[in-house]
């Protein structure tokens, strides 16, 4: 079986691709920092290949597509979406340029490869594609908003190409982590509600792909935190949620 992993070089991506990888997947590993996806590309027990790549660019993801195929022997039977950036915006300071970098990679990222690699599991009715999106999208959170909307821009995409591609066999997973030990998550300097290890979410991720899952969303006490949320009136979610407007980040830490 063979998977693409976008975002791979780091963090969920990168973690994925070796709880894979030990499971018997052959693995793509695509982002932009080559020497990073070439140095786990070697510590794989699978087959596997580098792809350095911006998600960003179209006709680049294509290639790449393309590249990973001819490489490990063949189309591929699972692509994850997982490339993305979370840049802090809070409303009152709003910068047009990190919105668009959010949209850019998050949202545009996860279609650039949905176009590279649909075609090919519709005609052999048969593949699963799946977007890391966050529990942040389920809800708008405070000083987080352009990062929220674009989770949420993802989940509503997956849950309606779900739809679409079922008469075609072909299978779509919306991954909803709530907060994980990543890179993303270190400029953070306010306590993270049941932040979890890495490995502990990959597996859990793998899992939810391999039956098939419409949806993995976890940990459970955070999921069930954001679907309560969900269910109460706006001016109570704004009451909870207003403390959370002041968060403080180390800039420094910020990836763009
Ligand atoms: N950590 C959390 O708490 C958490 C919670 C919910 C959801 N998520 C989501 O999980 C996904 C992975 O995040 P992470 O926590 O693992 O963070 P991370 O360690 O910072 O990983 C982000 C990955 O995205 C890649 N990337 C960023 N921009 C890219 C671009 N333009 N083209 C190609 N690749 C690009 C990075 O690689 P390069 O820099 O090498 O390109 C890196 O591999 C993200 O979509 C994030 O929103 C994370």
């Amino acid at each position: 079986m063979r998977a693409i992993i976008t975002g791979a070089s780091s963090g969920i991506g990168a973690a994925l691709a070796r709880e894979l990888a030990r499971r018997g997947w052959t693995i793509a590993l695509l982002a932009r920092r080559a020497d990073l996806l070439d140095a786990l590309a070697s510590e794989l027990p699978t087959k596997s290949i580098a792809l350095p790549c911006d998600v960003t660019d179209a006709a680049a993801v294509r290639e790449a597509v393309k590249r990973g195929e001819e490489a490990l022997g063949g189309p591929f039977d699972l692509a994850v979406a997982n490339a993305g950036i979370g840049v802090p915006s809070h409303a009152a300071k709003f910068i047009l340029a990190d919105a668009e970098l959010m949209v850019r990679v998050n949202v545009l990222g996860m279609f650039n490869l949905f176009d590279a690699v649909i075609p090919s599991m519709v005609e052999r009715r048969s593949g699963r594609f799946a977007g890391v999106a966050s529990i942040a999208g389920l809800r708008g959170l405070p000083a987080t908003s352009v990062y929220s909307a674009t989770k949420a821009a993802m989940q509503a995409f997956l849950e309606a190409s779900r739809i679409d591609l079922l008469q075609y066999d072909v299978g779509v997973t919306t991954i909803n982590p709530g907060y994980i030990e990543t890179a993303m998550t270190e400029k953070n300097r306010f306590k993270m509600p049941f932040l979890m290890k890495v490995d502990d979410a990959t597996r859990i991720i793998a899992d939810g792909l391999e039956r098939g899952k419409r949806v993995v969303e976890f940990p459970r006490p955070m999921s069930l935190l954001m679907r309560f949320g969900r269910l109460i009136p706006d001016a109570l979610w704004e009451r909870a949620t207003s403390p959370y407007a002041r968060r403080k980040i180390e800039p420094e830490k910020v990836r763009r």
